[in-house]
């Protein structure tokens, strides 16, 4: 997220302010450092061989970038500076549902003098709406979608500067967070949420959920009030999704940190206090201000309770009294999303993110297959997790993250598994945000949105970030997209090769690396890719969550966006321009294709209703005006 225009600072200056990283200048990294960004020239000649970014050795069967042919259905649109969303020519868009919108009849519409009440906060579309799955089950369609955080001056406009005044206040910001499942239906081309649907359900920061898998029962996850270890309530700061192969839906706890603060000292030793350290629990937090109204979150009282927070959660949209799993063998990072996929033999595997400048790639491979129709309550507790290294010569390897390898119990793998990935001397990373798997072609692609830290601090546990690899910038403000391809085709196994897809740029204002990559120019400009899925029909969807000023080393950029890209040609075209200060983020598709439905977070400004009302996260349907398919 980045967020322009209220008082709070994003989470990363947050966790800067909190935990400063020392500035890199010892000579032996600064050695390092030249040694990789010879690597990188390597790299460079590659890009500009004729492979477009393609790297040489990799993609030969490629076509090189100059091939004109265009898979793209659209007309490519301008940047926007303005306070809506735009579209191609032929296509239309409509507003599904915003922030308030009830959910099940009784429950007001949005009143925007109060932002609502807490009585309604777990009845209604919640705020920030974020990553997205569409489930078809009994022939309904339904929507899981993710409430990530909250504008807090937007949500308590009668609050001074947003801050909560009561124990009623935080409540409320806690119900407009977590998770909504609705189903939804389209009569004469227009959607809409279907009220009372026996599917329908809020999941809050108060939603009772089961944790399995190595760190359940541990003595790490245990509280006063749930001595098992295996109990929480609530899943936090829910940003992007997934999809298992059997149809339920993987909500991703990504800065799960700035809810927890402490109202005395904190007592905490060791791995424990390592890891506040590393995924930057401080006693402040980061204005939610939950610790000062409820014990839960305050560390002093319960050191444990941010352990049971930072976790993939599945959650089954079929049944609304169903309770969420926190699968704990995917590892506890600031989960951006899951992107789940099969192996050739049917083992299942996921991969993630954590987006934090430097962090780690990661993928977790089952033990057991996947049978269509058989148990799949365990797939998600059994198997091994593994951490990314990528080499300058464009390989890598998948580092297996066992006792063995990182001297630390299963539980302790589990639970600090930032440490873990440290440990093996994986690769730190420019943001790992989104990972999208090509349905196509065995490759998946991760959108590093973008790292000012790169070259010049290390990543909070320490470890030196230096330039290479596929983070070839330093202060990358930018971002770049990165690909593997599995070795045999196989999504399991151990080794891979790399190419970057592309580096954002701004060719109007820079020579060299920071122009960004040859795919770039003055018609598609954009920077920090963010969410990212690959359609049906092999097109890769970039959604931005940057820097939209418009100036300086922004400029021609414009306003967040989504673009489309061929995989295979490295063409990117806009497609979609949001409203001003907002993040494009979430996608998903009708049954029949035919309506593409995309997220609009965090707008600044009042967007959709207009002047004099507040403004609303929204997820809006996209149509062709000849309803063809769009996805
Ligand atoms: Fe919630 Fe990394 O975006
Ligand atoms: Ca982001
Ligand atoms: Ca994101």
């Amino acid at each position: 997220m980045t967020d322009t225009k209220h008082e709070r600072p994003t989470f990363d200056e947050w966790d800067e302010i909190n935990f400063p990283r020392p500035e890199e200048n010892e000579f032996d990294r600064v050695v390092e450092r030249a040694i990789s960004r010879r690597g990188f020239l390597g790299g460079v000649l590659a890009f500009g061989s004729g492979a477009a970014v393609m790297g040489a050795g990799i993609l030969n069967s490629v076509p090189a970038r100059a091939a004109q042919d265009s898979r793209f259905a659209f007309k490519p649109i301008p940047i926007s500076t303005d306070n809506t969303v735009h579209v191609p020519e032929g296509y239309r868009w409509q507003r599904l549902v915003s922030w308030g919108d009830p959910l099940f009849s009784g429950v007001a519409e949005l009143d925007h003098a109060t932002g609502g009440s807490v009585a309604d906060a777990d009845k209604i579309f919640g705020e920030n709406t974020d990553g997205m799955e569409l489930f078809i089950i009994g022939g309904k369609q339904v929507i899981a979608v993710n409430h990530e955080y909250t504008n807090n001056d937007i949500n308590l406009p009668e609050a001074t500067d947003g801050v909560p005044r009561d124990a009623q206040d935080v409540v409320k910001l806690q119900n407009l967070q977590g998770v909504a499942v609705f189903e939804i239906s389209e009569t004469d081309g227009v959607w809409s949420v279907v009220k009372d649907s026996p599917f329908n359900r809020r999941i809050t920061h108060n939603t009772p959920m089961r944790i399995t898998g190595p760190a359940a029962g541990d003595d790490l996850m245990k509280t006063e009030a749930d001595p098992t270890g295996t109990e929480s309530l609530g899943t936090f700061n829910n940003c992007g999704a997934g999809k298992t192969p059997w149809g339920t839906y993987l909500t991703c706890e990504e800065n799960f940190n700035g809810y927890f603060g402490a109202t005395g000292d904190t007592q905490i030793e060791g791995l424990a206090a390592e890891g506040y350290e590393r995924y930057g629990i401080a006693a402040e937090g980061w204005g939610y201000d939950y610790h000062k109204w409820d014990e839960r979150f305050d560390t002093s009282k319960n050191p444990n309770e941010p352990h049971r927070a930072g976790w993939i959660v599945e959650i089954d949209p079929a049944d609304a009294a169903s309770t969420p799993i926190k699968r704990t063998a995917l590892g506890r990072i600031k989960h951006e999303n899951a992107a789940a996929t099969l192996a050739p033999d049917g083992r299942v595997v996921v991969y993630m993110g954590d987006d934090e400048r430097g962090e780690f790639i990661y993928k977790f491979v089952s033990r057991d297959i996947y049978v269509p129709g058989g148990d799949t309550s365990t797939l998600l507790d059994e198997g091994q997790l593994y951490v990314a290294r990528f080499d300058d010569d464009m390989t890598g390897k998948w580092i297996a993250l066992t006792p063995e390898a990182t001297g630390m119990s299963a539980a302790e793998i589990a639970v600090f598994t930032r440490t873990a990935g440290s440990r093996v001397n994986a690769t730190t990373m420019d943001r790992p945000e989104w990972v999208a798997v090509n349905p196509l072609a065995c490759e998946a692609y991760c959108a590093l949105t973008n790292n000012s830290r790169r070259g010049v601090r290390a990543n909070a546990g320490g470890d030196w970030t230096p330039v290479g690899g596929p983070n070839p910038r330093e202060a990358n403000e930018y971002g770049q997209i990165v690909r593997w391809r599995p070795a045999d085709d196989d999504h399991a196994s151990d080794t891979f090769e790399w190419d970057l897809y592309v580096m954002a740029g701004n060719p109007t204002v820079h020579e060299g690396p920071y122009a960004g990559s040859e795919n770039v120019n003055e018609g598609n400009l954009f920077n920090s890719p963010d969410g990212m899925v690959i359609d049906s029909t092999g097109l890769i969807w970039i959604q931005t969550d940057g820097d939209d000023s418009n100036e300086g080393e922004f400029a021609g950029q414009g306003n967040n966006q989504m673009l489309a890209g061929d995989p295979v040609t490295g063409r990117i075209e806009r497609f979609l321009t949001g409203p001003n200060g907002s993040e494009v983020t979430g996608l998903c598709w009708s049954a029949d294709k035919r309506t593409m439905f995309v997220g609009i977070q965090h707008p600044s400004a009042p967007f959709p209703d207009g002047e004099g009302k507040l403004p609303r996260s929204s997820i809006i349907a996209i149509k062709r005006d000849d309803n063809a398919p769009v996805g």
